[in-house]
């Protein structure tokens, strides 16, 4: 397909597709001839005390998701194993389990797919590491490690095997999309990273393979992020440019709600820093708990 010209865009997804997926699909369609779909569920961004094994997952109805996107997508990529950290091996999981998906033409075989840069157990495993230095230290970076380490490494393996011209990030996963950007420009990828706008349910939360593990209750409640940045963000344009004050509120509904808070940061669109006073564009961004289940948002304040 290149040789004939044609153009990819790269959808890097862990499967258990929602509309917020589809809609990067549909986002990188404006940019490319081609779209590739990523479906890997990356042990290397969990830590052993995390919920990899159970991320939920449904790879049949993602391939079906996938097929009733208008424009479609050209091929799924959907790696057995594409890192196999030592330190880590409790963490592996079979992402091939499903691959019998039943659905004709879906490009997977039912034996797995083995491509050269995929190292199968018994090889010694891997070793190498991407990290983006300052901006994984924030935010979600505090309370998850290895997180944007793993990210960032299976990232540029996806990038290095399916060589896209354009990969698509939701805005939901700031930080992630920041971290991305800023490992393409440092590490010199020949990729456009566009980050795609986040997706919300029709009462405010935001779009998340994991809200399907809350129960009504938690579900309901969980509104309470969505509903503290919208506030937050109306002070804001109401002339409160006090963080501080704009955190305290946030955090004090989130908490009456039933959330445990993990962290309420207003932090500079680029640097992702934290800010005390809005002078420039920020990002006012989320993590908070609802019994197990860990959600993020965020949202950006332009004034
Ligand atoms: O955002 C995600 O689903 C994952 O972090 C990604 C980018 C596919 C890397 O595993």
């Amino acid at each position: 397909m290149r040789s004939q010209g044609k153009t990819i865009g790269l959808v890097p997804t862990m499967g258990y597709l929602h509309q917020g997926h589809l809609s990067l699909v549909q986002e990188a369609q404006k940019y490319t001839q081609l779209i590739v779909v990523s479906i890997y569920v990356n042990p290397g961004q969990f830590s052993p005390s995390e919920d990899l094994s159970t991320y939920p997952s449904d790879f049949h109805g993602d391939i079906l998701k996938l097929k009733s996107v208008p424009g479609g997508v050209d091929a799924v990529f959907c790696p057995h194993n594409l890192y196999s950290d030592n330190d880590n091996n409790e963490n592996e999981i079979d992402n091939n389990e499903n691959s019998n998906c039943g659905v004709s033409n879906c490009g997977v075989s039912n034996s797995g797919i083995s491509v050269s840069c995929v190292e199968e157990k018994g090889f010694g495993g891997h070793e190498t590491w991407v990290r983006v230095e300052r901006l994984e230290k924030g935010l979600c970076g505090k309370s998850r490690p290895v997180f944007f380490r793993g990210v960032a490494t299976i990232v540029t393996k996806l990038f290095n095997i399916v060589e896209p011209d354009v990969a698509v990030f939701g805005k939901k996963d700031y930080q992630q999309w920041k971290i991305i950007q800023r490992m393409v420009r440092d590490l010199d990828f020949g990729i456009q990273i566009v980050g795609s706008e986040l997706l919300r349910d029709s009462d405010g939360l935001a779009l998340s393979s994991r809200n399907v593990h809350l129960s009504p209750h938690q579900r309901e409640k969980a509104v309470s992020i969505s509903k503290s940045l919208l506030k937050a963000k109306s002070m804001a344009q109401g002339g409160q440019v006090k963080c501080g004050q704009l955190k305290d509120l946030a955090i004090q509904t989130i908490t009456q709600a039933g959330g445990r808070i993990d962290y309420a940061e207003v932090v500079d669109q680029e640097s992702l820093e934290a800010v005390e006073e809005i002078k420039s564009p920020v990002v006012f961004c989320i993590a908070a708990w609802f019994g197990k289940v860990r959600l993020i948002d965020n949202m950006e304040i332009n004034i």
